[in-house]
Parts: C-alpha cells; structure tokens; sequence
C-alpha cells in the first residue's frame, strides 16, 4: 500500500526539493496561512487553485488528474495546522492526503490520508508514521463530525519527544520517542509538508470493491488557515539555534497532558477502527517493538 501511495501522490518535484533544501532560510517562525506565500503546487498544477487573496485553496480531480502542493519551507520540528473541508458526496475512491515527509529510501513521513466513502458512509482517517524509511503503523479512524460539511482542523505536533496528530485540538494518536529502546525516531530529516488529492479506488474503498464514480467529478477538497509554529530549515546554527531553543517555542516541549491523555483514550477507545499493535494475524511472530512501549 506504501508504495502505491508514494508513486500516485508524491508527482515528481524531486529536482526542486535539492534546489529548496540549498536555500537558507530564517530559522523560526509562524506561517500566517497566506497559500500564495507559503506553498507550491508540485503535481497537477492545473487542478489546483490559490483564491481569496491566498486565503482559500482547492484541489480537484478528474479522470485527468488530481493535484497535490508542497509547503515553501523545509521544517525541522513544529506543530503543523491545516483547515481542510473534504470531498463531498459520493467521494468512494478518492484520498486526500496531508502529511509531512522528508526524501528518499530513509526518508521520514508523519501522515494523515483521509479514504472517501458512498453517501452517507463515513471517511476513514488513516494515519502512519515512517522512521528511516520503514512505515507499516497504520492505524484508522472514523471521525466523530461529517468532515466535507465545515473546515476541520488537523495538526501534526512534531517535536524531540513525540509526535503527535490531532483532529480540532482533541489528541487521536501519539507515536513517542522510544530511541533509547532502539526503536528510530525522525530527528535527522527536515521535512516538507504535502497535501494531495487523487483516485486510489483500487485500494481505498475496501480493497477497491467500490469503484470513483466519475459522473460526480470534478472531486473537490479545500484548504484554510496553514499555520507552521516552526523550526524552518536553513543553515546548521539557524536551524540548531531553534530546536534548542524551547523558550522560545513552547510546542517544542508540549506533551499531552492528563486531559490530552483522556481525549485520546476517548478517540481510541470510540473511533479507532484499525490498530497494528492488535493487528494478531499481520504479525504471528509478535507484535514490532513499539505496540509494547507506546
Ligand atoms: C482562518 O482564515 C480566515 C480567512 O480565510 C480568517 O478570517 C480566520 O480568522 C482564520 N481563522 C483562524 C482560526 O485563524
Ligand atoms: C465506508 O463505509 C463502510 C460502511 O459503513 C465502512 O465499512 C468502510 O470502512 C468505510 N470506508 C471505506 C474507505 O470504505
């Protein structure tokens, strides 16, 4: 599934990414959601749109194409926000994609994809989290709103002793620094922030059973209010003197407290639908480290 979704979603851009990763950039900061500032379309340029002075974003998809846009900036570290209304209707087939992911064969990728449905049956949220290049974490939710009604936020917090996804500020999934138990954690890449949608109707909807009903396109997602609290990659001392400095930048040291804690019980215990730490049959000889320290 991985590599499918890598090669329908990630629409070149590679040349670009070495250029960008060159630049040196100022080392924190606040990205104020203006898109025409703080992104780039790096995948069907045509079905993606910049309105409202900046302040409003859509991707569409037809038989055609979908369309997909890369943040400006590099980051290492920093919560990560977007506002997003998704595909409405019969959106079977479609994903949407928001993640962010560093290249190559031992690149890191905190993801969010979100997996249309039939009318009236609900998205799934899945997410995964890949170290060094090794991804396999999926775990999939459904949500407790109709996301394509009203804009949603979804935030990725990703400091030096979590990562962290959140949906309107409720705590659905942790993934810990467990480096000291051998387990890797991104620290090394900076990573981009990507968003895409495009038609995976041979995997999305149930292993491809339901087919992207094509009399309903253009699929529309649309995108609010990107906000990047950050450490932007630059130089080695502007990046550093950032990520060192958490007075600075309190979410560098946020961790989920008692009530974060409950929230995300609440999520897992009422909307989890897929967990590879409980997944028996996936893994007979035993379960990867992590799902006994996490
Ligand atoms: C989101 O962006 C809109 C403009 O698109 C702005 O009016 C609004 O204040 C922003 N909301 C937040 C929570 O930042
Ligand atoms: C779609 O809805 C069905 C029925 O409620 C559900 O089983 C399925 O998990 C949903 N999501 C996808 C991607 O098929």
């Amino acid at each position: 599934m991985a590599s499918l979704e890598a090669t329908h979603r990630g629409g070149g851009g590679g040349v670009a990414a070495f250029i960008l990763l060159l630049t040196t950039l100022s080392a924190a900061g606040i990205a104020a959601g203006n898109f025409n500032n703080e992104i780039g379309f790096n995948w069907g340029q045509d079905h993606g749109k910049i309105l409202e002075n900046g302040q409003l974003l859509t991707l569409s998809l037809d038989r055609a194409s979908g369309s997909g846009f890369r943040s400006t900036n590099q980051y290492m570290y920093g919560k990560i926000d977007m506002k997003i209304k998704l595909v409405p209707g019969n959106s079977a087939g479609t994903v949407t994609t928001y993640y962010l992911s560093s290249l190559g064969s031992t690149h890191d990728e905190i993801d969010f994809e979100f997996l249309g449905n039939l009318s009236g049956d609900p998205y799934v949220l899945h997410t995964n989290v890949f170290t060094q290049g090794k991804g396999g974490r999926e775990q999939q939710f459904y949500l407790w709103f109709d996301p394509t009604k009203d804009f949603h936020t979804y935030s990725i917090l990703w400091n030096p002793q979590s990562i962290i996804f959140s949906v309107d500020g409720t705590p659905i999934r942790q993934f810990k620094n467990m480096e000291a138990s051998g387990i890797p954690f991104p620290k090394d890449q900076p990573m981009w922030m990507y968003s895409s949608l495009w038609d995976a109707e041979d995997w999305a909807t149930r292993g491809g059973l339901v087919k992207t009903d094509w009399s309903q396109a253009p699929f529309i997602a649309s995108y609010r209010n990107y906000s990047a609290q950050a450490c932007v990659y630059g130089s080695a001392s502007s990046t550093s003197s950032c990520t060192q400095n958490p007075s600075a930048n309190p979410w560098l040291s946020q961790s989920l407290d008692i009530s974060g804690q409950q929230r995300i019980q609440w999520v897992q215990k009422n909307y989890m639908i897929y967990n590879y730490c409980t997944d028996a049959k996936r893994f007979p000889q035993g379960f990867p480290p992590e799902c006994s320290l996490n």
